[in-house]
């Protein structure tokens, strides 16, 4: 048996014994969908300065001042989301939690494709950007994907020219009080999405799954070493040297989509 092979069999095991176990997940378990990670080579904050983008203040003033290498971004991404499709991964999370042995995702990804892999007790902690929310009244709206994607798209493309204003129109509208709807994602500065949630899942982890995640963005970052203060053995996957290393009890310095898949073969073996 080769060392990962090892550690594989180990992880499951780890895991068949657990009675609560949960994931962190980051940008890396979307990887293999097409969607860029943040940090890695080619990232998006390699290709888009946060200053620039991260906070509503900041993002409407570049509108304002600079729309095109934005757009330019902005319709590489809207490709991206159209395309990507749940990899072995995601597809590997909604078995272990449809086989009982995992309780919760909490996920950093605003991507819908843990749902879309079979995942159902999900938390979102930054979010879902296929989600829009009422700037009037706060309700909020699941949007089909594709369909949200093509009508942005449509919209753009009929654009004279790129403004702000114009941009501001491709928001869509609240059916209860007619406001404008922006995307439900968390922004630099704001709060994060369902916060409390996401403690007490990591309180309850016995074990934490910690995946495709460099761990540099709090609150998530801490769920972690919130889980491992309760005692939960941490088990990371990372093939990446960005990834969170900080002293989990495995480490698995492969892709999600073949460490996953290979520990539910385990699991179900
Ligand atoms: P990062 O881009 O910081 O980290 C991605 C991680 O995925 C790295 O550690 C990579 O090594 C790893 N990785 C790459 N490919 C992988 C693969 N196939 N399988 C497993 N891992 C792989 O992304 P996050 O940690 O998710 O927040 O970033 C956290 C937050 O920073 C994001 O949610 C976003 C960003 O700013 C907001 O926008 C609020
Ligand atoms: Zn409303």
């Amino acid at each position: 048996m080769s060392k990962m092979d090892e550690q594989i069999s180990q992880a499951a095991a780890i895991l068949s014994r657990s009675a609560s176990a949960g994931a962190l997940c980051g940008a890396g378990v979307s990887a293999e969908s097409g969607v860029a990670t943040f940090r890695d080579a080619g990232g998006l904050w390699e290709r888009l300065d946060p200053a620039e983008v991260a906070t509503t203040e900041r993002l409407i003033h570049t509108l304002e001042t600079n729309p095109g290498r934005l757009i330019e971004v902005f319709f590489e991404l809207l490709d991206a989301f159209e395309k990507a499709e749940p990899n072995a991964g995601h597809v590997a999370l909604g078995r272990m939690e449809q086989m009982g042995v995992l309780k919760t995702v909490i996920t950093q990804n605003i991507d819908d494709l843990h749902r879309e892999g079979g995942s159902q007790n999900i938390i979102e902690v930054h979010g879902n950007v296929f989600r829009t929310r009422c700037l009037g009244c706060g309700s909020k709206v699941n949007n089909d994907r594709r369909a949200l994607i093509r009508e942005i798209r449509d919209k753009l493309n009929a654009m004279q020219e790129y403004s702000l204003s114009s941009l501001i129109s491709l928001a869509r509208t609240c059916q209860k009080c007619g406001s404008p709807m922006r995307p439900d994602v968390v922004m630099f500065g704001e709060s994060v999405q369902q916060l409390p949630e996401a403690y007490r899942a990591a309180q309850d982890s016995d074990v934490m799954l910690v995946l495709g995640t460099s761990g540099v963005v709090y609150p998530a970052a801490e769920l972690p070493l919130v889980a491992r203060k309760a005692g939960a053995t941490l088990i990371e996957i990372n093939p990446g040297e960005n990834s969170f290393a900080r002293g989990a009890d495995i480490y698995l310095p492969m892709k999600t989509g073949d460490a996953l898949p290979a520990i539910v073969e385990h699991l179900s073996g």
